[in-house]
């Protein structure tokens, strides 16, 4: 298993572009399954989560062609089996939202429940009951999902107990494809969700109100193909603008969407950054000095995101005074917080491991660490780069699903950091 090796104390320092979104491509390479024609993705990021899309499309049967710039084709009528097995599910939840999609177009889909995973139980009961009132017969059968339609999907009414990223697009991209209008209700508003709904138009669907809590979907007979870009990742370029302002440096995003991330760049604000945006770029500059620790919740869009969380915690672990974070989207996502103590960080946990109170230290001293989940491992990189002495992250394996060439861009901004290849 690969390590990143983080010798700390780089005062980061250039200029970086965005990669493409991961949690939109993912969805758009299981909602080509809704398309009759070739879909071509573009801006589409270089990681193992778009590769375990990509073999689970290959297990169905689906041509995919892929170019020399990771430009995506994908042929979704070569179609050959519509059951998505457990061994690739559970490696990816997102892979799950194959099974609406194949629905709708073919009536049938047979799609392993993903399992638990290391940020809480995620179960995907909103996504079930979205589906079964587009009128699908749905069993379960030995950890499988057995979905099934006479015909068509029929358009519906449907409200969401809660706001859910994941069940909002498997609902709606299943009803694009169903006879009659469906009405969703409290959606979430991801701007990942919008450019889904705007990749699926450019298909021929009828969406409109995505971004809103509630999206209106006219179902149409059939979808072609598109050509789409997909857009910038926000996890990303927040992490590196959060990784900047932790060592008192200076960054500028490129290719970036500034509004995706206002909630963010009024924290790092408050923390004492200077941010300056553009159309398609976002500054953040400490000028050297020490940030100040910044008490925030986790949300959903537009609040600030569960997804930086971990990010924001390695921040204050080395900030000026004491903050407050709590976590409301996943029931144990703080595991990192232990890794942190390691390296000298002063964090407890309270409320029943919903909320973190941290209080800054100068520095923090390097150990090895590791952890289970993407975000969680990032924070641990962001820890090392203002540790005192060699930091080895392992199991870096999490980073590779999420981070496009990590140790690259790390290295164009001053970061003395080298993966170790196990
Ligand atoms: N939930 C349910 N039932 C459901 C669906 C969700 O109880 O049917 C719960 C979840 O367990 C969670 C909360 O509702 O506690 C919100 O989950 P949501 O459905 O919004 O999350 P998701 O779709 O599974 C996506 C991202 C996550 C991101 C969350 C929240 C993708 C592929 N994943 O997950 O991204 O944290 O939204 O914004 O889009 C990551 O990139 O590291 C990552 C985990």
């Amino acid at each position: 298993m690969d390590k990143l090796l983080i010798r700390g104390g780089a005062c980061l320092n250039g200029e970086l572009r965005a990669s493409g979104a991961k949690n939109s491509a993912v969805l758009m390479l299981a909602a080509s399954l809704l398309a009759n024609e070739p879909v071509r993705l573009t801006n589409v990021p270089h990681l193992r989560d778009i590769t375990t899309m990509i073999e689970l499309l290959g297990s169905l049967g689906v041509e995919v062609v892929i170019d020399e710039k990771m430009g995506i084709e994908i042929h979704a009528n070569t179609i050959k089996s519509f059951r998505a097995p457990y061994d690739l599910v559970r490696t990816m939840r997102a892979s799950f939202l194959v099974l609406g999609p194949m629905l709708a177009h073919y009536g049938q889909a047979e799609v392993s429940l993903p399992g638990g995973c290391a940020i809480g139980p995620r179960p995907v009961d909103q996504h079930l009951k979205g589906l079964a009132a587009l009128g699908a017969n749905i069993e379960m059968d030995e950890g499988y999902v057995k979905a099934s339609v006479d015909g068509r999907l029929k358009g519906t009414r449907f409200i969401f107990d809660f706001s859910t990223v994941g069940g909002t697009e498997h609902v709606m991209m299943a009803a694009t494809l169903a006879e009659g209008e469906t009405l969703l209700e409290n959606c979430a508003r991801e701007p990942e969700i919008v450019d889904l709904a705007d990749c699926l138009n450019e298909m021929g669907a009828d969406i409109t109100g995505a971004g809103t809590d509630t999206i209106r979907i006219r179902g149409v007979e059939a979808l072609t193909g598109c050509d789409h870009r997909v857009i910038s990742d926000r996890v990303e370029t927040a992490s590196y603008l959060i990784a900047a302002a932790a060592t008192g440096g200076r960054v500028k995003m490129k290719g970036t969407v500034p509004v995706h991330l206002d909630a963010v760049l009024a924290k790092l604000t408050e923390a004492g950054a200077r941010i300056e945006t553009g159309e398609d770029w976002i500054s953040l500059d400490m000028e050297g000095r020490r940030p100040r620790a910044v008490s925030l919740v986790t949300a959903p869009y537009p609040a600030f995101p569960t997804d930086l969380q971990a990010q924001i915690l390695a921040m204050n672990a080395v900030s000026e005074g004491t903050a407050t974070v709590r976590e409301t989207i996943f029931e144990n996502r703080f595991m990192h917080v232990h890794e942190m103590n390691r390296m000298g960080a002063r964090i407890s946990l309270e409320g029943n491991n919903t909320t973190a109170i941290v209080e800054g230290v100068e520095r923090l001293k390097a150990a090895p660490v590791m952890a289970n989940d993407l975000r969680a491992s990032v924070s641990l990189v962001i820890a090392g780069l203002v540790a005192e002495g060699d930091t080895v992250v392992d199991r870096i394996y999490h980073i590779d699903r999420g981070y496009e060439q990590v140790e690259e861009k790390l290295k164009n901004l001053g970061a003395d950091i080298t993966r170790i290849h196990a």
